[in-house]
């Protein structure tokens, strides 16, 4: 994988993968539900990371202004503000099963224009044919049936639109909260996988694409960079998680601060020093022939 990683929260490395046509089947077992319940705690842990991933995932798309959108599994609207501040749409649709994702959507600033439904991408409440740009960000991996939901992208695409999406690079330890997963481990926990974590890999990616029919299918992966005032605001913002929950709910207090030191460890860092980590995703596009 011919990566090289940035050092800064603004500079963006894309790479171009053609990789193998070889979707890998659904054969880890589910983890637990995701429960996203809270809109304001999953802006600080993740809404962020994903608003970082979102300029480079745009650029890579290459669309031009006033397009109509579909946001599914929109959430708290962290992509859809970046989204409309640098797409100019003619209008935006954002969908998600979490009503408490949606109502921190709705209070943004950016997002006054935006219709929010609550729906499913398995079965999207919007007509076919609907969108000239359809996009799920962070978001395949939690799908049960994601090639079933790339079907529905088709079908609510227009002819000729296009299809995309960006999801952690799970396998490749590309989740921002990875040295608290890889600490963990060293330590005998068995982290919770997303239901459908096998999806987010380039391959599966590629081949989910082709599968449902898109055509001029690519993939590339998109490296960013989050700066934090010091190892303190990185394992405050961790705890909101809903993947590190469990976690940190099962450790005693003297787990838990054996934990931290651990991750920090890994981190190399220090209490009073700004911490820079980084995390990659990999994305996919096609169009609707
Ligand atoms: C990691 S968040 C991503 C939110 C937002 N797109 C972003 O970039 O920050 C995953 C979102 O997927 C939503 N989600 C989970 N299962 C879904 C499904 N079957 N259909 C649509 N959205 C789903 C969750 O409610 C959650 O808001």
């Amino acid at each position: 994988m011919n990566l090289r990683p940035l050092a800064t929260e603004h500079g963006t490395q894309v790479t171009r993968q053609e990789p193998p046509l070889t979707a890998k089947p659904p054969g880890s077992a589910p983890g637990p539900g995701f429960v996203f319940d809270d809109g304001a705690a999953y802006e600080l842990v993740m809404g962020r990371w994903s608003a970082l991933v979102a300029e480079p995932f745009l650029h890579w798309l290459a669309l031009p202004e006033e397009l109509a959108w579909l946001d599914i599994g929109c959430g708290d609207g962290s992509f859809t503000e970046q989204l409309v501040r640098r797409q100019a749409p003619m209008s935006v649709v954002g969908v998600d099963p979490a009503p408490a994702q949606l109502d921190f959507a709705r209070q943004r600033t950016g997002t006054s224009h935006v219709r929010f439904l609550v729906g499913d991408a398995l079965a999207l409440p919007v007509p076919a044919a609907s969108a000239d740009a359809a996009v799920m960000a962070l978001v395949l991996f939690f799908v049960p049936d994601p090639l079933r939901s790339v079907h529905e992208l088709m079908r609510v695409t227009r002819r000729g639109g296009t299809l995309a999406a960006y999801h952690w690079d799970m396998e490749g330890g590309g989740f921002p909260l990875q040295p608290i997963i890889d600490a963990a481990r060293a330590d005998g926990y068995k982290p919770h996988q997303p239901p459908s974590a096998w999806a987010a890999t380039l391959q599966s990616s590629q081949a989910l694409w082709r599968e449902a029919g898109a055509t001029e299918v690519e993939t590339c992966q998109l490296e960013v960079a989050r700066g934090f005032d010091s190892f303190d605001s990185y394992w405050h913002t961790a705890q909101a998680n809903p993947r590190m929950r469990d976690l940190f709910a099962s450790l005693s207090p003297a787990g838990l601060q054996r934990l931290s030191e651990r991750v920090r460890e890994r981190l190399g860092a220090s209490d009073d020093r700004p911490l820079v980590c980084t995390a990659r995703a990999n994305a996919v596009k096609g169009r609707r022939p």
